[in-house]
């Protein structure tokens, strides 16, 4: 097992521990990002948009000023919960800015977004993470941030 999967099982076992039992939507995100935040230094920003009449708002985050409202037409965020498919972008400045990616934190270098889905295959989030590093993500933090996130969630996306 490599340092980053040794490092992603001991978080993933963490988060699992401290969220035993607990319901409430709000503090499950709000533990997931802080957690992950402090847990990887060049991580500038993490946070959950959450979906809402077909947008996304956003939820719990660590990091600076978050963007408020992400139409599902623009910025990885967006064609992540288009797609419904997880979004791993080396260098966000290669993309076309105002509708590739929204940049809503000055330091971030990369980025990858998760789906987050309820028991019955609901969208009712994206989870993202920025990084201050060009090419920060890889496989590794795809199979162990879509496993985590997979686990916790059961409720219905917001009305
Ligand atoms: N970069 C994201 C927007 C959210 S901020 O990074 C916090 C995007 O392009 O969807």
């Amino acid at each position: 097992m490599t340092a980053k999967q040794q490092k992603y099982t001991d978080l993933v076992k963490q988060i699992d521990a401290v969220l035993e039992g607990e319901t409430d939507t709000t503090l499950k995100m709000v533990t997931i990002n802080c957690i992950l935040y402090q847990a990887f230094a060049d991580w500038s920003w993490t946070g959950f948009y959450r979906v809402k009449n077909d947008a996304l708002i956003v939820g719990p985050y660590q990091g600076t000023l978050g963007c408020l409202h992400i139409p599902f037409e623009k910025g990885v965020c967006g064609k992540c919960a288009r797609t419904l498919e997880t979004q791993v972008v080396e260098d966000v400045h290669a993309l076309e800015q105002g509708t590739e990616h929204i940049a809503c934190d000055p330091n971030s270098q990369s980025e990858i977004v998760i789906p987050v889905f309820n028991n019955n295959y609901d969208l009712i989030a994206v989870f993202d993470v920025d990084s201050t590093k060009k090419a920060a993500f890889d496989s590794t933090d795809k199979y162990f941030l879509e496993e985590l996130l997979k686990n916790h969630f059961t409720e219905a996306p917001l009305s």
